[in-house]
């Protein structure tokens, strides 16, 4: 992967100097007052992020531990963290014990099908892709920022996550692992399935998904945050991954194209209860004062994904693409004849 194009000052200085290699130099990263959706906040902490995970061509590797990095980065994550809590209220701490049962209650209380059903029913072809391209952000790279945690944690609730991401990862066979499911759904959708080949398209909200998952992940303080981030993934995801394969299928996907889907309508129906009794529960028994916060991180899954999904279906419904810029392929622009909105929602 390259490094995508600015997005604004904040970009623009980072992204000046990462095509350097690293001087020792400050590097001042002003986002005072940003919003949680803010393109310009959250493609800068993507990049820093992105130093952890795969790098950029176009980067010199040892900006990943580049202490001028990790303090401009500390910066972008203070407003991120503020953000994050102005959007999303803590819920109330339960008893370790009754874990299980909140999470239940707040998967419940955000269930909003609508994104789901209008890819199942009405979506056309454009649609679908750019839908995709969205969830490529995360897709490609699916299940990394959760492994994080492996090595923070213990006992019961470590075996737990160890198991779901060994699923993940396709059980140790490549093609089944669910990144390359993914790319097989891109391909069939005629896109270019390499490794963030949309990242300079898709707009802030959806960069603050992986963003949260990042800042998660990369905190052993919030680990707590990141189990209950997994749980309120797969404890939401069957019946839409039903809805998103009857959606391809409607619209000429083959068997390839939908495997992903489909895998997850199976696959999460299982993960759900090891994610919630065996990871979140265990979890929650072994560190009672970090219950509330494993509900704190299910709260900010459930709360992204739905200013996400209601920033796609907005631009949507007004007849213009989701995405930041322009065209996959030339062909939303050419429908739409303009550009989304970048931000939709602020907190
Ligand atoms: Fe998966
Ligand atoms: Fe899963």
């Amino acid at each position: 992967m390259r490094l995508p194009s600015p997005r604004g000052p904040v970009t623009e200085l980072l992204l000046g100097r990462l095509v350097r290699p690293p001087d020792g130099h400050a590097l001042p990263l002003d986002v005072a007052g940003a919003e949680l959706t803010d393109p310009d906040l959250q493609l800068a902490l993507f990049v820093c992020y992105e130093l952890h995970y795969r790098g950029f061509q176009d980067v010199d590797d040892r900006w990943e531990w580049e202490p001028a990095l990790l303090a401009a980065r500390a910066a972008l994550e203070r407003r991120f963290e503020e953000a994050l809590a102005s959007a999303v209220p803590r819920p109330a701490v339960e008893e370790p014990g009754g874990v299980r049962g909140a999470l239940n209650e707040l998967v419940a209380a955000a269930a909003d099908p609508s994104l789901s059903k209008f890819l199942a029913q009405q979506a056309d072809r454009e649609q679908f892709r750019e839908f995709v391209v969205h969830r490529s952000i995360y897709h490609l790279k699916e299940a990394d920022p959760h492994t994080w945690a492996i090595p923070r944690l213990a006992g019961g609730a470590k075996a737990a996550l160890v198991e779901i991401q060994s699923d993940e990862y396709g059980g140790g066979r490549r093609e089944r692992m669910h990144s390359e499911l993914f790319r097989a759904t891109m391909r069939g959708l005629d896109l270019d399935d390499s490794y963030g080949a949309y990242l300079g398209q898709v707009p802030g909200v959806t960069l603050m998904i992986s963003n949260a998952m990042s800042l998660f992940g990369l905190h052993r303080r919030l680990r707590g945050a990141l189990v209950g981030h997994l749980a309120a993934l797969e404890m939401t995801s069957s019946l839409p991954n039903r809805r998103y394969a009857n959606g391809l299928r409607r619209l000429g996907g083959d068997a390839d194209a939908v495997r992903f889907y489909e895998e997850h309508v199976q696959a999460d129906a299982v993960h759900e209860q090891i994610a919630a009794h065996d990871l979140c529960g265990g979890f929650a028994a072994a560190n009672p004062p970090l219950a509330g916060d494993v509900l704190y991180g299910a709260a900010c899954a459930l709360e992204l994904e739905r200013l996400w999904a209601g920033h796609v279906l907005a631009c949507w419904e007004s007849g213009i693409t989701s995405l930041a810029e322009g065209a996959i392929g030339g062909v939303s622009a050419v429908r739409t004849g303009k550009e989304g909105p970048d931000v939709a929602f602020g907190a």
